[in-house]
């Protein structure tokens, strides 16, 4: 019998500890919790274990998974060996899942693999399609902002995937304040709302509260956050060197050696005496922090093992904060 007939998902994964937002002023609601499958799902990694974290990850109530054209090693080997896994396991799930994908960053050579363009983004998503064997994704976002493509060209081309049936919904990723504001009224005019921005976010990584979150309530627009262990950086895993195994260890990881500094490594330290004391693991305590803001409808895991992922969804078991647990962690 092959895997295809075995796999039964968990009949109790929405009866367990995910909660499910709402997106903005949309109709869709999204887990707490979404898969990022940026590291991990590459031709570079073990695919047995990228199919262990995608199973795991639907049975406890994760619904949501992160993918951009770019993503894996080489580019476009997460949206395949994803796509693969989808068609052999998944395929009676897909109308319970939202599957993302991105175009914005450098992709294929030439003038038209990189950017913002009409002609770089449409033919991107047909590409995603069709590595991933899909005839729609459910969000489409242009990756980052392109100052060299007028931005009524790049909204356009977003509105237009969805009026194709190619997206059901369209968001912005990185983008600054000022042209986030234009994106929504765009996407507004043409009858396809932002749906959500997608920023960076982690104890580390602050800006967005200022310049992206403000914003949003009154567009209706979602935010997620990513990167919210900071790569990892935000766990136990650096204080005593770097391992061979882990992101900042390998020579395709995108967090560099450089990054796990002296510097850095005091402030994990203290933060890990904080998470201690709340009986939480500093990731725990790393992915609990980012609901401290109301805005933030789901943030962006990722994880190189099913173990990593269980404590990461773990930690939806204490995201209460006291005022003076932010401030100190605030202070770090
Ligand atoms: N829009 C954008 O531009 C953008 C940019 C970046 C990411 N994203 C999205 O956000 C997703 C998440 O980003 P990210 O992978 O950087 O997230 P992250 O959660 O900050 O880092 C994940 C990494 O941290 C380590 N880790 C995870 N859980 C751990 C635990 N419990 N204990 C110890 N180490 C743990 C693992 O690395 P090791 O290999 O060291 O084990 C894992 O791969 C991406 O997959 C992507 O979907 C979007």
């Amino acid at each position: 019998m092959s895997d295809k007939d075995t796999y039964q998902a968990n009949p109790e994964r929405y009866n367990q500890k995910m909660e499910y937002n709402r997106c903005g002023k949309s109709g869709l609601l999204l887990p707490r919790l979404s898969l990022g499958l940026w590291h991990n799902f590459g031709d570079v990694d073990d695919q047995k274990e990228a199919l262990n974290m995608l199973k795991y990850a639907f049975d406890n109530g994760i619904t949501h998974f992160d993918l951009a054209n770019n993503y894996g090693t080489p580019f476009g080997s997460a949206e395949k060996n994803f796509g693969k896994m989808l068609r052999k396991h998944f395929s009676e799930y897909r109308d319970e899942m939202v599957i993302s994908t991105k175009a914005g960053h450098l992709m294929w050579p030439g003038p038209y693999g990189d950017g913002g363009s009409r002609k770089y983004l449409i033919s991107s998503l047909d590409q995603s399609l069709s590595r991933m064997k899909l005839d729609y994704v459910d969000i489409f976002y242009s990756h980052r902002y392109d100052a060299n493509t007028p931005i009524e060209e790049t909204m356009g081309a977003l509105s237009d995937m969805v009026k194709q049936g190619k997206a059901l919904y369209v968001g912005i990723s990185k983008y600054p304040e000022d042209k986030a504001l234009e994106a929504y009224k765009l996407l507004k005019e043409n009858g396809t709302p932002c749906l959500i921005h997608q920023g960076r976010y982690s104890i580390f990584s602050r800006d967005i509260e200022t310049d992206t979150l403000p914003a949003l309530e009154e567009n209706g627009v979602g935010f997620i956050g990513f990167s919210p262990l900071a790569q990892g950086l935000l766990s136990d895993k650096y204080l005593n060197g770097i391992p061979e195994n882990s992101r900042a260890g390998q020579a395709h990881g995108f967090l560099k050696k450089e990054q796990v500094s002296d510097e850095m490594i005091n402030r994990v330290r203290k933060l890990n005496d904080i998470a201690q004391r709340r009986g939480q693991s500093l990731a725990q305590m790393a992915v609990a922090w980012c609901f401290h803001k109301p805005e933030v409808t789901s943030v962006i895991i990722g994880a190189s093992s099913t173990m990593q992922l269980k404590d990461n969804i773990d930690a939806l078991k204490n995201t209460t904060f006291t005022d003076s647990e932010l401030w100190e962690i605030g202070e770090v």
